[in-house]
């Protein structure tokens, strides 16, 4: 599609094209002529969707927040579940999860070896040992956050703590390498490369994802990559960074009896953080936080 420069936009900020997109389109058709690939425009965000994203952001952290001091030896996941959909309804939100392509509760919680979409429970209660991720994601007046935590339930061992300790790491490191105009496979290298120096593996079937003004957007992210590779990064993307790191290898398996719960092929536990981060002008905001 072709703008005048006179014309609105396309971005809906209500800006001529001249003075707000133009040679944003210029550089990207540039990279894109050398053979780069480039983000379509659906995947950058306006002011005001920003806006509308980072207050949902806000309200998931504020859970992630709420449900931290429960996450503790005795609680049952279905407990965590339901504190979650009662908070989250009584602030003006929606979770995300509940009917979200049929899955049943509002919230996942994935212990040990369960890698992601771990269902919540009553009869499953946390044990001193555990760690578990609790992944929330939120609907705050059409936006979305997704965000998720790790937890060390009671007296856990000093090789699941670090298990928890570098995905957390990895996470933060694959953040510093959100940059603008730089790449996507610039985030997955960096993510990659610190678990496998901590002799870790990275789940590769699932990834983060574009993420606002629905649950999964384009982009798809990858969590291992190469630099210079993939997807240009520009201002106004916005996306999830989530890696599963897993302790032994990176194979991993669905459960066909929920038809949700994924986990690791050899048993081995797998840890996972996720932010919703967007690309500014300076490098990224996390909104999530
Ligand atoms: N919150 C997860 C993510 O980070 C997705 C969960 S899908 C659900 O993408 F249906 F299981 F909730
Ligand atoms: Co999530
Ligand atoms: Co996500």
């Amino acid at each position: 599609m072709k703008f005048g420069r006179n014309d609105m936009c396309w971005c809906g900020s209500g800006k001529k094209y001249k003075s707000c997109h133009l040679s944003f389109d210029e550089r990207l058709a540039v990279l894109a002529s050398e053979g780069k690939m480039v983000p379509t425009h659906e995947m950058i965000k306006n002011k005001e969707q920003i806006e509308g994203i980072r207050e949902a952001g806000k309200l998931n952290t504020e859970i992630l927040d709420m449900i931290s001091e429960y996450v503790k030896e005795g609680i049952s996941t279905g407990e965590i579940d339901r504190r979650i959909h009662e908070y989250t309804i009584a602030h003006g939100g929606i979770p995300a999860p509940l009917g979200f392509e049929g899955y049943p509760k509002s919230v996942c919680t994935s212990i040990d070896d369960v890698v992601c979409h771990g269902i919540p429970d009553e009869n499953r209660v946390l044990q001193s040992g555990e760690i578990v991720n609790v992944d929330v994601t939120t609907i705050l007046n059409g936006y979305y956050g997704d965000a998720s935590r790790m937890y060390c339930i009671g007296e856990v061992s000093e090789e699941k703590r670090h298990l928890v300790r570098v995905a957390k790491e990895c996470l933060d490191l694959g953040l510093d390498a959100v940059k603008p105009w730089g790449y996507l496979g610039d985030v997955g290298y960096a993510i990659q490369t610190h678990a496998q120096e901590n002799g870790y593996t990275i789940v590769v079937e699932i990834g983060g994802h574009g993420v606002g003004l629905d649950f999964h957007e384009e982009p798809w992210v990858s969590h291992i990559g190469q630099p210079g590779t993939d997807i240009v990064l520009v201002p106004g993307m916005i996306f999830t960074i989530e890696p599963m790191v897993n302790m032994g290898l990176a194979d991993v398996w669905q459960d066909e009896e929920d038809g949700w719960t994924i986990r690791t092929d050899d048993g081995l536990p797998s840890a996972q953080w996720e932010y919703t981060v967007l690309v500014t002008e300076q490098g990224s905001e996390i909104l999530t936080r």
